[in-house]
């Protein structure tokens, strides 16, 4: 799993690096907001809000991984995607509010997983939620 996550980190930090058009741009996605909802997102997703009682480093370690995905992936929907609807949406300033909350639950998370601290990873995972929801009842309406 932590390998497959490390790998996952990566592989966004690739993609990100290998379509950015020169320095200082936006790098151009290379999948489609689906996919990466459905390969990146939410696998990471189910970590952060799987672990309820996190003892281990590497059960820590696994929070991080994830943290960072999530993270990443936020930065990736703000850039748009291959999908048909995905560029139209990512120009809108309401797409762009709720990856920013998105990104911001996933620093926290990340923080919080850095401290050990289990009280704040849970507020963390609190605050994920609603711009999932809220982005997908705007943008998505029958997205679950
Ligand atoms: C900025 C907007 C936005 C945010 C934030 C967002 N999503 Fe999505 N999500 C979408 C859109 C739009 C689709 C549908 C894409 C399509 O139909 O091409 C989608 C699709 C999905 C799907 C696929 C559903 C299906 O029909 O199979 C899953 C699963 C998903 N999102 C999970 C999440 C989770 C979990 C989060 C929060 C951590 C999240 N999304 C945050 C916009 C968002």
């Amino acid at each position: 799993m932590k390998l497959i996550i490390a790998s996952l980190v990566a592989f966004l930090t690739l993609l990100a690096a290998r379509n950015a058009t020169s320095e200082g741009e936006d790098p151009v996605p290379a999948m489609s907001i689906m996919d990466l909802m459905v390969t990146v997102i939410t696998p990471a997703t189910d970590t952060l809000w799987g672990i309820e009682d996190p003892q281990t480093d590497e059960e820590w370690q696994a929070f991080i991984d994830a943290a960072n995905i999530v993270i990443e992936a936020g930065k990736t929907v703000k850039a748009g995607g291959t999908g048909p609807n995905d560029n139209t949406w990512a120009s809108d300033p309401a797409w762009d509010a709720f990856a920013d909350v998105m990104i911001s639950a996933g620093i926290d998370a990340l923080e919080a997983a850095r401290k050990q601290d289990v009280d704040a990873m849970f507020d963390a995972g609190g605050v994920l939620y609603p711009p999932c929801e809220e982005c997908h009842i705007q943008f998505n309406p029958g997205v679950q």
